[in-house]
């Protein structure tokens, strides 16, 4: 949450600031503002809004000078409005800061300042943190020194980057539990909060640890070293995806360039991977771990959001596959409640940005009680894909909607191979593991077929986009699917959505069917086929609309739904994925119906870095 980034080089810093924000924007959208060292003073434009209504009225990009800071908000400590945005400044305005985290004990160091005689301007626990830097620099006399001393007392998570007038050619920034990405390019650095700001300057990165610094110099020269300032030698490491990967290529939202990227997305994620006529998947990530999964007694998945909707598949897969017990925890809960854990369980964190924090806290906490902590990560070199012990990445390549589509989809090709791995290590027979992995390789034809009903689906979404409620329903595999269709509908759209297993209804939701409910069942052709048949009868003899997910040429749906959405029939472990494509179409076009602003939902952010 919140997007940073820091300029120092040969160029105007206050162009390059803006244009890394808006590719951050995604990380936070309730305040921009930049800072830039002209000559002896800090220049500073900040407002409450997007980086386009800082553009409009304070035109930074304006602003002379080849060093600088700049901050997209997501707000934790204090309103959204212009006062609290960031870059703060110190009390004589000589250092200005920015800042992504929570520095928790920021009430406590504020009193010792405001019993020193320091005043505050904002509500924020960033502008006690500069306003202490402030002080240890009158005291210490040094930048590095005073931002290494104030970081000693600080609790909490921050990724921080901070200029002065004072060392005008100097850049120091600094991470714990927040990302910061340091690009090094031709005697100029960039540091972001990741590698989308950088990568039109250099692919040159650095990805900065826990309770590190770096400290660059206008010379070119840079050092990076724990905040203990003991030197680290961490690798320059090449960006690894392309430019147009993170623009929208025409398409008028993110989700719905991610949305229409999944054949390919899906692709990659099994692509050297999936050896159908041998029935297995070659997942070099967990060499080091295949012996413990061949014994493992139970497995534990944790995660957040989608992710965990796509742990929930898991579960099913792993149980029908490898028949190893399995739990789905949330990483928000996992982490409280003392789990019980000891050196035989294997723990998988799953996480689109390898950043969430709460899930970042179940796998330290898992790793702290002996687990074999694996990761089923999509950002490359992301704090969760470096602290797991294993692991095997999404490849679904940056995904800027904030609303997760083609993560998840790639989360369940992960997962499905991951099943198939272990199931066959632990007796699934070749047989079965063949039919497993030619229907993984047919999904990408099957998934177009879907996108090629868009219209269809848009048509539905028009005439519902005024409901006020929706209930999704489905069973066995389908049952996270209902989840994650009501998650999307409910976080692009700002429409109350319930999710439950279909047999649930009749144990409270029926009540709450009426002819003003919509309620989207995903009924294929499975075992439960029949069972989720009578629950649709049921919703209509109560009068309510149903929009079912089914497979194609199936009559006996179309004659009592309301509206359907045919998919093509797959293996019924697969079908999850397939039947998600038309609940994230029909979440897209109803939130755009309502004129919401879809990529960038209100009050979420994409990477949710604080607990
Ligand atoms: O980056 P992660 O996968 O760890 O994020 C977890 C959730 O914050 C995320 O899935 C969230 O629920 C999305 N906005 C859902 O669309």
């Amino acid at each position: 949450m919140c997007g940073i980034v820091g300029y120092l080089g040969p160029q105007q810093a206050a162009p390059i600031i803006v244009n890394g924000l808006k590719r951050l924007e995604y990380r936070g959208y309730d305040s921009a503002g930049v800072c830039i060292v002209a000559e002896d003073t800090l220049r500073i434009g900040k407002q409450a809004g997007k980086v386009a209504n800082l553009e409009r009225d304070v035109n930074p990009a304006a602003i002379p000078g080849t060093l600088g800071i700049g901050h997209t908000r997501w707000a934790t400590h204090g309103l959204p409005n212009d006062v609290n945005a960031h870059p703060h400044t110190n009390a004589d305005g000589t250092i200005a800061m920015v800042h992504n985290g929570i520095i928790e004990n920021y009430l406590t160091i504020k009193k010792k300042l405001l019993n020193a005689g320091y005043t505050f301007r904002s509500e924020t626990d960033t502008e006690v943190l500069v306003v202490f830097i402030g002080m240890l620099y009158q005291q210490l006399g040094d930048l590095e020194l005073a931002v290494r001393t104030a970081l000693h007392e600080v609790e909490g998570t921050f990724g921080i980057v901070v200029v002065s007038t004072h060392e005008p050619d100097t850049m120091i920034a600094a991470r714990r539990g927040s990302p910061l990405v340091l690009g090094i390019g031709q005697q100029e650095f960039i540091i972001a909060s990741d590698a989308s700001a950088i990568i039109s300057h250099t692919r040159q990165v650095i990805y900065l640890h826990d309770n590190e610094m770096a400290v660059v110099h206008r010379n070119g020269s840079f050092t990076t070293k724990t905040i203990g300032n003991e030197k680290t030698h961490n690798a320059i490491q090449e960006i690894e995806f392309e430019l147009d990967a993170i623009e929208k290529g025409g398409f008028e939202h993110f989700m719905l360039k991610e949305i229409y990227e999944q054949p390919n997305t899906f692709r990659d994620g099994f692509r050297g991977r999936l050896q159908p006529s041998e029935g297995n998947v070659r997942l070099g990530g967990l060499s080091s771990v295949a012996d413990k999964l061949r014994t493992a007694k139970r497995i534990i998945i944790t995660a957040c959001g989608t992710s965990w909707h796509a742990g929930l598949v898991g579960e099913y897969l792993l149980e029908q596959f490898a028949r190893i017990p399995v739990e789905v925890e949330y990483a928000s809960e996992f982490r409280y409640r003392n789990p019980i854990i000891d050196a035989d369980d294997i723990v998988i964190a799953i996480s689109q940005s390898g950043e969430t924090a709460d899930t970042l806290a179940a796998i330290r906490e898992a790793k702290m009680k002996g687990a074999t902590v694996i990761g089923m990560v999509n950002v490359v070199g992301s704090t969760i894909a470096r602290e797991t012990d294993a692991g095997v990445y999404l490849h679904a390549g940056p995904e800027i909607g904030v609303a997760s589509t083609k993560a998840f989809t790639s989360q369940l090709c992960v997962l499905t191979q991951f099943a198939l791995y272990v199931g066959r290590m632990r007796g699934l027979p070749a047989a079965e593991g063949r039919q497993i992995a030619e229907a993984l390789e047919a999904i990408p034809d099957r998934m177009h077929r879907i996108l090629e009903q868009a219209d269809g689906i848009r048509e539905i979404a028009l005439a519902y986009a005024n409901a006020t409620n929706f209930l999704y329903l489905g069973r066995g595999y389908n049952f996270p699917v209902a989840l994650e269709g009501a998650l999307k509908l409910k976080e692009i759209s700002y429409i109350h959505a319930e999710g439950y297993p279909a047999a649930e209804m009749k144990h409270g939701p029926i009540a709450l069917i009426d002819a003003n409910m919509p309620v989207v069942f995903i009924a294929t052709r499975d075992e439960i086929y029949d069972k989720v048949l009578s629950n649709i009868e049921e919703v209509r003899a109560r009068n309510g609309r149903v929009i079912a997910i089914a497979n194609e040429g199936d009559e006996h749906i179309a004659a009592v739904a309301n509206h359907v959405i045919a998919i093509p029939e797959t293996h019924p472990a697969l079908t999850p994925i397939l039947a998600s494509i038309p609940l994230q179409l029909l979440a897209y076009y109803i939130a755009v119906e309502r004129g919401c602003n879809v990529d960038m939902p209100r009050n979420l952010a994409k990477s949710v870095t604080v607990e």
